[in-house]
């Protein structure tokens, strides 16, 4: 039987890293494939719903025009495509792994090599899902990630609050077979009700619709 229970629902979903742009050549960037994001897009679309994706540069094999899809490059961009559709939005979930800082200036040519140390200046990106979060309404839902090397349960609940999520998926760097670029993931969830959910480590796709189980019991959901 084919599962349509997110019928009618307008999905919007953040994935893959960003990158942040040092010079014409060089980039600031992380290890995520967008692997986790499409699993979501695809579980998503499968149950029904119409999925928009704002993805960071990846190189996975996908048929875009499933989907409502958006490239971006750095967070700033990523932030500027999810504000555009995220009042139309029902569902949206942040997977991306956006980089925190990115560089205070982007050289307009090359950086060139002279002494022994470079130094680069950082300055902080804006937060995505703490942006969107304060303008939420109240029939809105908000899904969050946590990747975590430490103080993992503490460190996403308190994400969870601060960027006001109606949940959040913890993955651990800690758990062998869970997190970055590996096609299966182990993940914690924890909602805003305090309900809270574990799974053993799985592929992708059936993390994903476990994601998508959870979804339906936040409160705003029925
Ligand atoms: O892409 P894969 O290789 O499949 O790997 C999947 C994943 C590990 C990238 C994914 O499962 C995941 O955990 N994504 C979030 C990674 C992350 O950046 O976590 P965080 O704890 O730094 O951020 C917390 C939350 O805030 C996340 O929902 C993140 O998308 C969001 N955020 C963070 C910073 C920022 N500037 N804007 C944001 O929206």
């Amino acid at each position: 039987t084919v599962q349509t229970d997110f019928k009618g629902k307008k999905v919007m979903i953040t994935m893959g890293p960003t990158q942040e742009a040092l010079d014409p050549v060089r980039y600031i960037s992380n290890h995520s494939s967008g692997k986790m994001g499409l699993a979501l897009a695809n579980a998503f679309r499968s149950r029904g719903a119409e999925v928009f994706v704002v993805s960071g540069p990846i190189s996975l094999n996908v048929n875009k025009s499933d989907f409502h899809w958006q490239d971006v490059k750095s967070a700033q961009d990523m932030y500027e495509a999810a504000s555009k559709i995220h009042s139309q939005m029902d569902i949206c979930i942040f997977a991306a792994a956006v980089a925190d800082y990115g560089p205070a200036e982007i050289s307009p040519e090359k950086i060139k090599k002279s002494d022994s140390t470079l130094s680069i200046s950082l300055v902080k990106n804006v937060d995505i899902a703490a942006k969107l979060g304060s303008s939420k309404k109240r029939n809105q839902v908000h899904i969050g990630f946590a990747l975590e090397t430490e103080n993992e349960a503490k460190n996403a609940q308190s994400k969870l609050k601060k960027k006001n999520f109606d949940m959040i998926v913890l993955n651990s760097m800690k758990e062998a077979g869970a997190g970055f670029q590996v096609s299966t993931n182990k993940v914690h969830v924890f909602h805003a009700s305090g309900l809270t959910a574990q799974s053993d480590v799985a592929p992708k796709d059936q993390i994903a619709n476990l994601i998508l189980d959870q979804i339906k019991n936040i409160p705003v959901w029925v």
